[in-house]
């Protein structure tokens, strides 16, 4: 399907792996140009690399910390007027006891995960709704919804910035401006493989034996974890041209593993 987007602009922020590395090329499939942003510049570059030479749309890779005021000035030079914004980053550390959450920890995650996607939004919104278009998603966590202590640190910033989001998709709805958020819950990327490769190693296990005993544990119905490249896809239907009456949504992404009528 052709999602009527191809030709636009975007910044996907925290781009260079995971989730927000697949959501840059469904949207590059569908003909959207990009600036993709991450920390790591080698990695950035590649990944910019693969994706103008699949699609052949331009991508410009920004090696910055999209949670300083630094990182953010360069990537909204590269692209100062985007037409969809997708913001994400690497997960926040688990945190088995939530004593242990010192106000370091606290005020780290609140800018990564909270004020840096708020300072984007800020940046960008007024520009969409004078173009009278605009898409704005952001990568967040079932653990927004669906509170649990291990990811305390991951789920009570992204709510605040769902609350956040909704409350701006009433005032933006009326210029084709939306603003959604997808929840992830356990997928295959980078930083579940680190997790779940250092238990291996402590439990004299393996990575594969160590996702089953987590599905196990968190009685997720589809019995695996998810795949990122899905992430993507939806993110994209997001941005679509024919996502404009959507907005203020947040779709739980978890193998049905917390469901309710509504
Ligand atoms: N993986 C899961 O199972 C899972 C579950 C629930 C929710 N989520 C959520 O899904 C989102 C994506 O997770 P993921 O697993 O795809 O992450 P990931 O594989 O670790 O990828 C994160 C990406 O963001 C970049 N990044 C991180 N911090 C950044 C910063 N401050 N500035 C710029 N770029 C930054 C990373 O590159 P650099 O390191 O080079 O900066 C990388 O490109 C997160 O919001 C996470 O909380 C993930």
């Amino acid at each position: 399907m052709d999602m009527g987007i191809a030709g636009r602009k975007a910044i996907i922020n925290g781009a260079s792996a995971g989730m927000g590395k697949q959501a840059a090329l469904a949207l590059a499939r569908e003909g959207v140009n990009l600036v993709i942003s991450a920390r790591g510049q080698a990695r950035v570059e590649q990944v910019a690399r693969d994706i103008a030479s699949e699609t052949g749309v331009e991508v410009i890779p920004v090696a910055a910390d999209h949670s300083t005021d630094e990182g953010r000035a360069k990537i909204l030079a590269a692209c100062p007027a985007p037409d969809i914004l997708v913001a994400t980053c690497s997960p926040p550390p688990m945190s088995p006891d939530f004593r242990e959450i010192d106000d370091a920890a606290w005020y780290s995650t609140l800018e990564i995960s909270m004020l840096s996607p708020i300072r984007f939004i800020r940046a960008v919104i007024d520009g969409m709704t004078e173009r009278r278009w605009g898409r704005i998603v952001n990568i967040a966590t079932v653990a927004a919804k669906y509170p649990l202590e291990l990811r305390v640190l991951s789920g009570a910033p992204r709510a605040a910035l769902i609350n956040y989001t909704g409350a701006l998709a009433r005032s933006v709805a009326q210029y084709n401006v939306t603003l959604n958020n997808v929840m992830p819950g356990m997928f295959h990327t980078a930083f579940t493989e680190t997790q779940l490769n250092e238990r291996a190693k402590n439990n004299g296990t393996t990575y594969e034996e160590e996702v089953r005993k987590f599905v196990e544990a968190f009685r997720i119905p589809a019995g695996r974890f998810g795949d990122s490249v899905d992430v993507g896809a939806v993110v994209c239907m997001f941005c679509s041209e024919y996502a404009g009456y959507m907005t203020g949504q947040s779709i739980v992404m978890d193998g049905g593993t917390n469901i309710s009528t509504f």
